[in-house]
């Protein structure tokens, strides 16, 4: 099945073409040359990813999803959270983001965060939502070069590890995408 991800960050095709099934043919908004940005207007991750994968929708008629991801800091009551790409401005520079936790978590003993995704999916026109949620800590600072985002100053529970330092494919199976993930193919795979 032919499915667009309503997304312009190659990361996240990446990650994500390493667990879906060879069945679908999985393109995002560069590849169909859609280069506009859409606009994240609502205040939550559902609403977004509604909006997003909506806006592809009637333009398209494709089934389409879209995504949105929040870093969630319980000290910080929540956030970054909805505003996570945009927390350091506009220009959403992510070493600027992670200076700014990091200046704001500065004395703070409850490091307790976790990362949650929302995806909105349109399948011949029905509206579907689902969540993946990872749990873990902010680091105090900065560790490993891999991934991208705020991945240098998260660490998942039950590791030492940052996520910007375990590999590309640990990270896919544990992560807040990963799991939304599991749960689009297990989704896809009792339509067929
Ligand atoms: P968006 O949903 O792609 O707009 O992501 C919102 C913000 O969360 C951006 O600043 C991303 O860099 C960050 N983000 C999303 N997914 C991840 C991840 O897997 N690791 C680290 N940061 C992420």
């Amino acid at each position: 099945m032919k499915l667009i991800f309503a997304t312009h960050n190659p990361n996240k095709v990446i990650e994500l073409n390493k667990q879906l099934p060879s069945s679908i043919a999985l393109s995002d908004l560069l590849e169909l040359g859609f280069n506009e940005e859409i606009p994240e207007t609502e205040n939550t991750l559902e609403g977004n990813a509604i909006l997003k994968a909506t806006y592809i929708y009637d333009k398209t008629g494709n089934d389409v999803f879209a995504d949105d991801t929040g870093l969630e800091i319980e000290a910080l009551n929540g956030e970054p959270g909805v505003f996570s790409a945009r927390y350091a401005g506009n220009n959403k520079n992510a070493t600027e983001n992670i200076k700014k936790v990091l200046k704001n978590m500065e004395g703070v003993t409850n490091r307790k965060a976790q990362f949650r995704t929302v995806f909105a999916l349109i399948i011949a026109g029905k509206l579907q939502l689902l969540e993946g949620v990872i749990k873990g800590s902010i680091l105090k600072q900065p560790q490993g070069d891999n991934g991208f985002g705020y991945d240098p100053i998260f660490c998942p529970n039950g590791y030492t590890q940052s996520f910007a330092e375990i590999s590309l494919d640990e990270k896919s199976k544990i992560s807040h995408r990963g799991i939304a993930t599991q749960k689009l193919v297990a989704f896809l795979k009792n339509r067929t």
